[in-house]
């Protein structure tokens, strides 16, 4: 039998000691011990078949079989590198209510639809309230195993029994192992219930998904403990009063992380967006109005089409107020400055405000000619026409820098039928793109003089 003892860990520095302290002696921090249950000789260790306990010649390590397996889901499937890796762990992490069960019980569903077994074990609702949202999902397969529980012990078990081919655990800071005295979603109890879970995936080659819910600090269960120990960190993302979701990949042990997958949430269930652009575009279509202008971003490796809005009107109260969503406020505020200067807009005594249609987050510097575009456009009440698109990095002297896959940007607005492009001067202009007609900027001025 293998010996257990109690030591008390601090979360921070990983200084240990036998009880518990207020503050660390070993980093000053307060309330940061948490007390882990050691047990001697039960080290994670990699038990897969061909390792063997010697090192091995990488060529004589028999090989993985069946590489891949498709979740029934496309979008998922290319965030995971091209379906899911048998014994892997895959952790979904994002806010509460945004559709993390939904979409897990849709892929249960799917794979469970595909002639396999599923066990989808939830800590948080009934299997009442599972089947609830089963039939609310049109989803209605013999293979899909219902399970409320939160003891992984007996989880264990039961996979044992049931020897699913994918398991699913709703949510991990609900799960408990009987070993550890601290409540569950406590820090020790997700960090041992998550190695006992890469256990069994690792033993039984079995995949797995477990959702976590992102805490305040906008962490997976407080410190990044879960992060590094499983092999895939998705996050699902959303506004939750807007129906469009992205899934992102943030780690990927067998894949690149480059990859989004864009969903839809409706009233049954999560469907997936095929045409992402024209999705966010729906409402720019035909329309002149001051104050918007289109961009292609790239999110992941494709490229998106949005809208950027801005409105800019004088200020009633002493202090112009700026306000951003979905593009970066101190980068906007970089942006006005820039145009004040370099151009005589004078916004010092104006409101601005920009948004991105559709509660799309755009990180990239080539939107910046987008939102310098916007802001222009509604200070001066002047339309861009709604057949331009326009991509470029400021810099602080009003010069336009190159951008990034230029070729696929311009390729995506031909697709969807815009007819003028004002990109920077740079290397890599595609000439065989006859849909569209594109305008090299040196400058800023340069391309409004272009657009207005
Ligand atoms: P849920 O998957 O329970 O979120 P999470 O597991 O991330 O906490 O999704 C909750 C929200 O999704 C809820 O507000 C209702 C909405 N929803 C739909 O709009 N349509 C549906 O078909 C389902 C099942 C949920
Ligand atoms: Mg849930």
């Amino acid at each position: 039998m293998s010996a257990k003892k109690t030591r008390y860990f601090c979360n921070v520095c990983g200084h240990i000691t036998s009880r518990w302290l207020g503050r660390c002696a070993g980093c000053g921090e307060w309330n940061t011990y948490v007390e882990e249950v050691v047990v001697r000789g039960t080290s994670p260790r990699s038990t897969e078949a061909g390792g063997g306990n010697r090192p091995l010649p990488v060529t004589e390590v028999a090989p993985v079989e069946g590489e891949r397996n498709s979740t029934g889901m496309a979008e998922l499937d290319r965030v995971l590198g091209g379906g899911l890796v048998p014994g892997s762990l895959v952790l979904l992490g994002g806010d509460p209510g945004i559709g993390k069960s939904t979409l897990l019980l849709q892929v249960a569903g799917l794979v469970g639809a595909a002639g396999k077994k599923v066990l989808y074990v939830s800590g948080e609702e009934s299997v009442r309230q599972i089947r609830l949202r089963a039939d609310r999902l049109e989803i209605s397969c013999p293979g899909l195993y219902a399970y409320a529980e939160t003891d992984l012990q007996v989880i264990e078990e039961q996979v044992n029994l049931v020897d699913p081919a994918l398991l699913v655990i709703d949510s991990i800071q609900t799960m408990y192992g009987p070993d550890i005295t601290s409540a569950a979603g406590s820090v020790s109890q997700v960090r041992e219930c998550t190695a006992r879970l890469m256990r069994l995936a690792k033993e039984r080659s079995l995949s797995i998904f477990v959702i976590g819910h992102v805490t305040k600090e906008g962490m997976i269960a407080g410190p990044r403990v879960m992060e590094h120990m499983v092999d895939v960190v998705l996050y699902f993302e959303g506004e939750r009063n807007q129906s469009f979701r992205i899934l992102r990949g943030v780690k990927n042990r067998f894949g690149s992380t480059n990859e989004i997958g864009i969903y839809e949430m409706s009233g049954y269930g999560l469907k997936e967006v095929i045409n992402p652009s024209s999705f966010f575009l729906d409402e720019h279509a035909g329309r002149d109005v001051a104050g918007a202008v289109v961009v292609p971003v790239i999110e992941g490796t494709r490229p998106l089409l949005v809208e950027i809005q801005s409105l800019v009107c004088p200020t009633s109260f002493g202090v112009p107020r700026r306000m951003t969503a979905g593009v970066d406020h101190n980068r906007t505020a970089l942006i006005i400055a820039v145009l004040e200067k370099r151009l005589g807009l004078m916004m010092g005594n104006c409101d601005a405000y920009v948004n991105v249609v559709g509660g799309v987050k755009i990180d990239e510097p080539a939107a910046d000619l987008g939102v310098a575009a916007a802001l222009t456009s509604s200070f001066r009440e002047r339309v861009i026409d709604h057949h331009t698109c326009v991509m470029g990095e400021l810099g602080l002297t009003g010069e336009l820098r190159p951008v990034a896959a230029l070729d696929k940007r311009i390729r995506e607005a031909a697709r969807l039928g815009f007819k003028r492009c004002i990109v920077p001067q740079q290397k890599g202009i595609p000439d065989n793109v006859s849909e569209v007609k594109i305008f090299e900027a040196k400058t800023l001025a340069d391309a409004f003089d272009h657009m207005f």
